[in-house]
């Protein structure tokens, strides 16, 4: 495993475990535990998961330290305001059962995003959060963002896997020091990834997997990744990429696979913003 140095001297994971859509608690518990005892030290959740709880839960269970777990949880975007940010992180400690957490995000560039900032702030000076960043933030938004607040985002993070490599966004997130974190690195599973021609040629190189190749991939341009399976034959899969490297042809193979665009999501359609809008976060 390598760790990224946050500016903030924060130390942070290269791969972590992502756990959207397992809204189930066992089924989850399971797959945070089999992830912790894999050797993943990074968790990602966000309260608009809906399994904090059970995130909590297996993390009690492994018997780790959690010193040495990395906890990443994200605001949503009912709670973008001061005070609704002030109750939202309150809300994710009670969840996570935890006095900390690692890495607290804003969830989406939506609704009073500065305001909201400054509760994360306070959070961050009072030590209840060890780093602040936000997510989904695209090029223009992150600049702006990072232009108008007083404590810089530590990460920013986004859809990122070989259809759609953002290449933009990296150079911005550079510009500004923000980490680079890749939600979605499989882009969730979908457009025949896992059987792309060129993934798989340069897999059998190496005797690896797709899923192998495309996370060394993206370490290897910088950026964490957070992999998210509920199979622990895959969890254990996704893990063992440390062992391997490509070379510069194979990175630029790969790079010729980006569409430039996202399939999974639109951030410029106004239904999706009303969309998220309109989904709450309760206690
Ligand atoms: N900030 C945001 O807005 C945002 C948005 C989306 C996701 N995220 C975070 O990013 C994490 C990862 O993204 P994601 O969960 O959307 O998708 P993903 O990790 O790109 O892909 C997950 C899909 O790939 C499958 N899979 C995993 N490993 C595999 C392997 N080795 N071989 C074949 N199939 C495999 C999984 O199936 P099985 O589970 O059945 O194995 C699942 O269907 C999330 O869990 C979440 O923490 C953040």
């Amino acid at each position: 495993m390598e760790y990224v140095t946050l500016n903030n001297g924060v130390k942070m994971p290269m791969e972590g475990f992502g756990v959207f859509q397992v809204p189930d608690p066992e089924i989850c518990k399971k797959a945070v535990l089999d992830a912790l005892h894999t050797g993943y030290r990074l968790i990602d959740t966000a309260a608009a998961y809906g399994n904090e709880e059970a995130v909590a839960q297996a993390i009690k269970e492994s018997g780790i330290d959690r010193s040495e777990i990395f906890l990443t949880t994200k605001l949503w975007v009912s709670d973008m305001s001061y005070e609704g940010a002030k109750k939202g992180i309150e809300r994710c400690l009670r969840k996570l059962d935890t006095d900390y957490i690692d890495l607290l995000l804003i969830h989406q560039p939506m609704g009073d995003i500065f305001g909201a900032w400054r509760a994360m702030e306070e959070a961050y000076k009072a030590g209840k959060v060890r780093a602040i960043g936000v997510s989904n933030f695209y090029p223009e938004r992150l600049a702006d963002f990072c232009l108008t607040v007083n404590t810089q985002p530590e990460v920013d993070q986004v859809e990122l896997h070989p259809f759609f490599q953002q290449n933009k966004a990296l150079e911005t997130m550079k510009k500004y020091h923000v980490q680079p974190e890749a939600w979605g690195p499989f882009a969730e599973g979908k457009f025949g990834i896992f059987t792309n021609p060129v993934l798989e040629e340069i897999a059998k190189a190496h005797g690896k997997t797709v899923g192998q190749v495309i996370l060394r991939w993206n370490i290897q341009r910088g950026v964490v990744v957070i992999p998210k399976s509920v199979h622990t034959a895959r969890i254990e899969e996704n893990f063992e990429i440390w062992d391997f490297e490509l070379t510069d042809e194979e990175m630029q193979k790969i790079s010729t696979l980006d569409t430039g665009r996202s399939e999974i999501v639109d951030h410029s359609d106004p239904a999706f913003t009303e969309l998220l809008h309109a989904m709450k976060i309760s206690d």
